[in-house]
């Protein structure tokens, strides 16, 4: 079981790093921060001492180039992919305050690099007849937000990608899933939120409730290591469910 998880070093993918560390997965970890990949190495070497990192940014290609080749250099091969991102800088943000920057950055960061790392990592799951690959995404695609535009236009098409690669590569034994997720506990929640409640000019607190906790039916927020390491692990365990998305959301969702 060998695995590369991006945008690993804190927060969702870092949980997910963790809960797979745990099932005895050999993994590749990636950000664009050394000191984070140090410190999340050492913390996870603790747990399973087969993980390896390496800087790189989705938002450049030719950086995920050489993370795909550093994977296959430390592992051997990549049976499962978790594509996970980091978010734009200046969200949350409205259409009208957008520039076409914000633009650009956004669907490298959610789109192109979802299609670049698929298509260096599908050659290999061919040849051996057997790959996940997952992308992050999140419950806001279903219900659109204003002030998650760039995510929400940017990473809709992920669903439609999903979709067409379940019926052109199921026959290598190759599975494909999103994952909207609804509000987990991380570093980046907070931050976007502490912007989000400068912007209303509200305390934290009060925003976080209104914007995260009482969204949630089940009464709480997401934890990315129990809730959606459990999910990933399930996914790469099941060859039938694919070409799918599952809300990941304690029922926050409405749209069906
Ligand atoms: N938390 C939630 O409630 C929630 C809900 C729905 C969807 N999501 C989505 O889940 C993803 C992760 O969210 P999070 O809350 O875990 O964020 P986070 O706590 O801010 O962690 C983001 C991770 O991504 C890395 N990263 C950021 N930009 C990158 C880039 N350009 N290239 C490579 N790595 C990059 C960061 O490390 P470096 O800074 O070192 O690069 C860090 O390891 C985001 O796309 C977010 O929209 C989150």
């Amino acid at each position: 079981m060998h695995a590369l998880i991006t945008a690993s070093t804190e927060g969702i993918g870092k949980g997910i790093a963790k809960a797979l560390a745990k099932q005895s997965f050999s993994l590749v970890i990636t950000s664009r921060s050394e000191n984070k990949i140090q410190q999340t190495l050492q913390e996870l070497r603790k747990i399973n001492p087969a993980i390896w990192g390496t800087t790189s940014d989705l938002t450049k290609p030719e950086s995920l180039e050489k993370l795909v080749n550093f994977t296959l250099e430390k592992l051997g091969k990549i049976d499962l992919l978790v594509l996970n991102t980091g978010n734009p800088p200046r969200e949350p943000i409205t259409f009208e305050e957008t520039t076409d920057e914000d633009w650009e950055y956004a669907v490298k960061l959610y789109l192109l690099s979802a299609i670049k790392l698929t298509k260096l990592v599908l050659p290999h799951m061919i040849k051996q007849k057997f790959g996940r690959i997952i992308y992050l995404s999140s419950w806001t695609v279903k219900e659109p937000q204003s002030i998650f535009v760039l995510a929400d236009v940017a990473r809709a098409p992920l669903l439609q990608l999903t979709k067409i690669l379940t019926k052109d590569y199921s026959k290598y034994g190759i599975t494909f899933n999103t994952i909207l997720l609804g509000s987990f506990n991380t570093e980046g929640a907070k931050k976007g939120i502490k912007r989000l409640s400068e912007k209303r000019q509200k305390t934290f607190e009060q925003v976080w409730k209104e914007e995260v906790l009482d969204r949630i039916p089940i009464g709480r927020i997401g934890d990315p290591e129990k809730d959606i390491g459990n999910l990933v692990l399930f996914l790469y365990n099941s060859d039938y469910l694919t070409g799918s998305y599952i809300l990941l959301d304690g029922g926050n969702t409405n749209a069906l």
